[in-house]
């Protein structure tokens, strides 16, 4: 019998929030626009969230030029 402790199963693709940043998404994903067209991508992207990027729907690091701010927690779901 093995000691090994267990590791929780992972996801195939996580979503992140970066604080006063974009949404950054791991794994196995596809980015389409609303014409159907598909973004190629790696394994990870870094989602726009302010608004302000030139190359939406990808960051472009703009947020840190304009001062975004979005550091708020989701409260836990019953
Ligand atoms: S979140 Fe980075 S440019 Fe908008």
């Amino acid at each position: 019998m093995s000691n090994t402790p267990q590791q929780p199963e992972q996801p195939a693709t996580t979503i992140k929030t970066v604080d006063n940043g974009p949404l950054q998404i791991k794994g196995q994903f596809q980015v389409v626009d609303h014409d159907g067209t598909v973004y190629e991508t790696r394994r990870t992207a870094f989602l726009c969230r302010c608004g302000h990027s030139a190359t939406k729907p990808f960051c472009d690091g703009t947020h840190n030029k304009i001062g975004f701010e979005a550091t708020g927690r989701a409260e836990e779901q019953e």
